[in-house]
């Protein structure tokens, strides 16, 4: 009997349960095992109904995502067909017992039985196209079916999962189960074990209204740029909706199929195994001790400070913040507030309330973990590595939120630079996902191990970059930034390659990028983070002489509107062609394709030099940093998979 797909027989209802560790994902054995034990309880006489439940966390997280990435994908997506089938057309009624999550296949799964019971506190859903696919098992057929098409598409399209009782009420599922979930099915498939079955499939699809898909596409044009993927789910659950359930499954096919061999689903399956490599550290493992974080302090309480500090309340840790003068706590609190306003009051109020702001040291010597987040300069920052040295506690994790020092400077003028680390936060910290985690040359195995889990605990990804100037995500930013700069120096215009690279997919064009980060800010960035080079960029350091910071200003590459929409700037493009000029730059027409390489290609040179050095402990960690923190287009992959990618 084969180890993944147990099956056992409570009296007369046969449970097969799926035990594939660590989510059950429908990996080749457990979709043959599964249909084999289906087939097994029709051909038992005394199983008068079925339960599949999941063994350990969770009922079935999807299809294992690995299988799509082999030239056997083929036959594996049929054999799960042929394994769906083989449930739906059961004689006997299947129940399925859902705990954890049923995600993509999984749910797929528990849609071809013909009961649905829930644990209150599972999820459901269709995240394939967060990895460029759509259902590709019957999904975008069945769950139409049974929650109407506007639930479908919105499953299918956007991938968020819903929870049990969202689940319970668009009819997915047929009720919740408090309680023991196992007990539960059993009871309820001796309930139905009688009744005469009732296949999803047999039902129809009410007459849907065209606008829903027309809406569906506009939002997932603008949430999903530049993505084949959410379209495909549309189109397949419109198919639904037009053609009896065989010819709407082959429709699903096709649609899977073109899906499967696209460039986006190859670099966004990459994607998702790249964020959970990340992890995986040379010298640490999950044996390797942390110490606790219950306690958080944090110096500064400007806008890394207040969004660092929102993070840390996010994960239910309270924080103290110190500041040096009343009125940049004043300031930092205030804009706290402001970001808790769109809550609910007494929401707002609970998370204030674990928010301690003062101007002294009192109570930081309790704290786990100190985070440095006053500005960038190192003489600041090691005056309050010294401070903090002299109050914390042993075993208290020291933590700068540098964006390109040198941790092992700041650590120096500490006694205890084994525990000093840094924790690159992006900006709004209580969003981005992207934390750069920076070892010194003394830090501890147990701080970075730390370090890692609390990346984790706070929702975000953690990735090891190396104590460079300007780390991972700075280093190349700023040669990307050049290259921009030097684009505008030999003929483009802001504008084009503003366009270029956000048609290429990027979050937004390099320049408006300066303009959101500030001028000022990516100068220093470059004077840190720049190796000495031959040629430098000629305008950047101009439009910072003219105050000309970005968006903070009103004015910076473009020029900004009070609802800070941008528009082009002749002063700045006259500047620019001066400045080009003056310095016997000869200038031209340049194609949006030169755009994209030059700028694309600075980003993977300087990622390539980063890797050679160790500074990234892998290629597709420097691509996490990309996708997470940069606003690289995650159906490209990243940087570095985008330079290896197959030529379309
Ligand atoms: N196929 C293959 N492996 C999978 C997988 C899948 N569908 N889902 C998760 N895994 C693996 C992860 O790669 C990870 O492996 P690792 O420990 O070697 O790094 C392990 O399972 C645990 O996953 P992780 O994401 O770290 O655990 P979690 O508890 O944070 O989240 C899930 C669990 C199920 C919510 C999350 O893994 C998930 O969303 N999975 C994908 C679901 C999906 O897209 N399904 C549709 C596929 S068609």
């Amino acid at each position: 009997m084969n180890t993944l797909v147990r099956f056992e027989r409570d009296r007369d209802v046969a449970v097969i349960s799926i035990d594939n560790p660590p989510v059950n994902a429908l990996s080749p054995g457990v979709v043959e095992g599964l249909k084999g034990a289906i087939e097994g309880a029709n051909a038992d006489a005394e199983a008068r109904a079925i339960v599949v439940i999941g063994s350990g966390r969770t009922f079935i997280a999807g299809a294992d995502v690995h299988e799509f990435q082999k030239p056997t994908s083929g036959e594996y997506v049929a054999n799960i067909r042929a394994c769906l089938a083989a449930i739906e057309n059961s004689a006997k009624a299947v129940v399925m017992a859902i705990h954890g999550a049923a995600l993509g296949g999984g749910l797929e799964t528990a849609m071809a039985g013909h009961y649905r019971l829930i644990a209150p506190s599972a999820q459901v859903g269709q995240p394939e196209v967060k990895l460029g696919l759509i259902p590709g098992a019957g999904g975008t057929q069945r769950l139409p079916r049974q929650a109407g098409v506007a639930k479908a598409v919105e499953m299918c399209a956007f991938g968020a999962p819903i929870k049990a009782q969202d689940a319970l009420a668009a009819g997915i599922v047929d009720r919740i189960v408090d309680g023991d979930l196992r007990a539960g099915a059993v009871a309820f498939a001796r309930e139905v074990a009688d009744k005469p079955i009732r296949r999803t499939s047999d039902r129809q699809i009410a007459n849907a209204d065209p606008a829903i898909f027309s809406a569906a596409r506009d939002q997932a044009r603008k949430k999903w740029r530049g993505q084949t993927a959410p379209l495909a789910a549309i189109d397949a659950v419109e198919a639904a909706a037009k053609l009896v359930f065989a010819e709407g499954l082959k429709r699903e096919a096709e649609l899977f199929d073109e899906c499967l061999r696209s460039q986006q689903s190859k670099a966004l399956i990459y994607a998702f195994f790249a964020e959970r490599a990340v992890t995986k550290i040379p010298g640490i493992s999950s044996s390797t001790p942390t110490y606790d974080i219950a306690r958080a302090a944090i110096v500064g309480a400007g806008t890394m400070g207040g969004g660092i500090a929102m993070a840390f309340v996010n994960a239910g840790i309270p924080v103290l913040i110190k500041e040096t003068s009343q009125e940049a706590l004043d300031r930092g609190m205030a804009n706290i507030r402001r970001n808790y306003a769109r809550l609910r009051p007494e929401t707002a109020e609970q998370k204030l309330a674990m928010i301690t702001p003062q101007l002294t040291f009192d109570g930081v010597d309790q704290a786990d973990i100190i985070i440095e987040a006053v500005f960038e300069n190192l003489a600041a920052k090691q005056q309050v590595f010294h401070e903090i040295d002299v109050i914390a506690k042993p075993g208290c994790v020291l933590a700068t939120n540098t964006s390109s020092l040198d941790i092992d400077q700041i650590a120096s003028v500490t006694a205890r630079p084994e525990m000093v680390i840094g924790l690159h936060f992006f900006s709004p910290a209580n969003i981005m996902r992207l934390i750069e985690i920076v070892r010194g040359g003394a830090t501890r195995p147990e701080v970075t191990a730390t370090a890692l889990a609390l990346a984790k605990r706070l929702g975000k990804i953690g990735v090891i970059a190396g104590n460079c100037p300007g780390f991972i995500g700075n280093r190349m930013i700023n040669v990307y930034g050049r290259e921009a700069q030097f684009l505008l120096e030999e003929g483009a215009s802001v504008e084009d390659v503003n366009q270029a690279l956000f048609d290429f997919g990027m979050a937004m064009g390099p320049l408006a990028m300066f303009d959101l980060v500030g001028n000022d800010v990516m100068r220093d960035i470059a004077a840190i983070s720049g190796p000495a080079a031959a040629r430098n960029p000629l305008v950047l350091p101009r439009l910072c002489a003219l105050g000309r910071l970005g968006q903070k200003t009103g004015k910076g590459w473009s020029q900004y509107d009070e609802n800070r929409k941008p528009s082009p700037d002749p002063e700045v493009a006259a500047l620019i062609e001066n400045t080009a000029r003056a310095a016997g730059i000869q200038r031209r027409v340049i194609s949006k394709e030169e755009i994209v390489d030059r700028c694309i290609l600075a980003l993977v040179n300087e990622g390539t030099r980063i890797l050679e050095e160790g500074m990234a402990l892998r290629a597709s960690d420097i691509d996490v940093i990309y996708l997470t923190g940069y606003g690289f287009p995650a159906w490209r992959g990243g940087p570095m998979f985008y330079a290896k990618r197959e030529s379309p």
